[in-house]
């Protein structure tokens, strides 16, 4: 039976890279993208060139009725959910909080926070070993900024990230024993288009020299942590949380 495994906004950036990742260890991969369709074919396109399985599904994860329908998709493909990377996140305009609306607020927190909390969901109702399933992994994809808390740029795209935080350590307890794996990457400075979202493109390039490691991060090298705590090389760790920060 075919291992599947799903990344929520894989069509491009730390998504892309943990996709193509996934697929040189066999994972059937669901490349789940929102707007950027030629983007999502691209990556879908790649993996298969390199002898690789995976199929695109657009869906805006933060809305309900589109989790579903994305989960529908998967659960019509030959094989079983194994793996679940909620990687699709937002960052909006760098602002201190004095000046946030509760639209700004509420919308963060619905495509960070919600959107993880309905894939999980959805990937326990099918990996849970109470539910007959198979069991199965999922990473979360946090940031630096959850312990950082990203003062006078968005904090609460970093508070976004702390529940993500505490979504990882109290799932992993719910399901410890029902087969499922629940861990969080926290990734750093990391050169993908969001920044640019942020309102400041080279944004890695003006705080590199600050880090100890005096580089910002490719998504490869998240995609290394993410897969390797998905496989069963991680067997044994569920609840934890990897820094792939550059020593920030
Ligand atoms: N880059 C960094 O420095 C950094 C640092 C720490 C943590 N992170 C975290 O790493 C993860 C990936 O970030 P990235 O830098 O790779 O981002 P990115 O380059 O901006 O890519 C975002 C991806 O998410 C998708 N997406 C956005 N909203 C979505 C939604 N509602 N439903 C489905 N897909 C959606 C986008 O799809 P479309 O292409 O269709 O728009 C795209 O594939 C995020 O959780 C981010 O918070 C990043």
């Amino acid at each position: 039976m075919n291992r599947i495994a799903l990344v929520t906004g894989a069509s491009r950036g730390i998504g892309a890279a943990t996709a193509r990742l996934l697929a040189t260890q066999g994972y059937h991969v669901c490349v789940n993208y929102v707007r950027n369709e030629a983007a999502a074919n691209a990556v879908v396109a790649q993996i298969q060139s390199d002898g690789g399985q995976a199929f695109a599904v657009q869906a805006d994860v933060s809305q309900e009725k589109d989790v579903l329908h994305l989960f529908q998709q998967i659960d019509r493909y030959q094989g079983y959910l194994h793996a679940l990377v909620n990687n699709a996140a937002i960052l909006m305009p760098q602002m201190r909080v004095e000046d946030m609306t509760a639209d700004r607020i509420n919308h963060m927190l619905c495509h960070n926070v919600t959107s993880a909390f309905l894939c999980s969901r959805e990937a326990v109702r099918r990996m849970s070993t109470r539910h007959l399933g198979k069991g199965g992994s999922i990473v979360n994809v946090s940031s630096a900024a959850a312990r950082l808390g990203s003062a006078g740029e968005y904090v609460d795209y970093a508070a976004s990230k702390g529940a993500i935080d505490t979504l990882t350590k109290g799932l992993s307890i719910e399901v410890a024993a029902e087969g499922i794996r629940v861990n969080a990457v926290r990734p750093g400075f990391i050169y993908t288009d969001m920044h640019a979202s942020g309102g400041e493109p080279g944004r890695v390039d003006r705080i590199k020299s600050s880090l100890p490691m005096q580089r910002g991060g490719q998504p490869e090298e998240i995609a290394e942590a993410i897969v390797w705590l998905l496989s069963d090389a991680a067997s044994y760790v569920t609840g934890t949380f990897v820094d792939v920060a550059g020593g920030r």
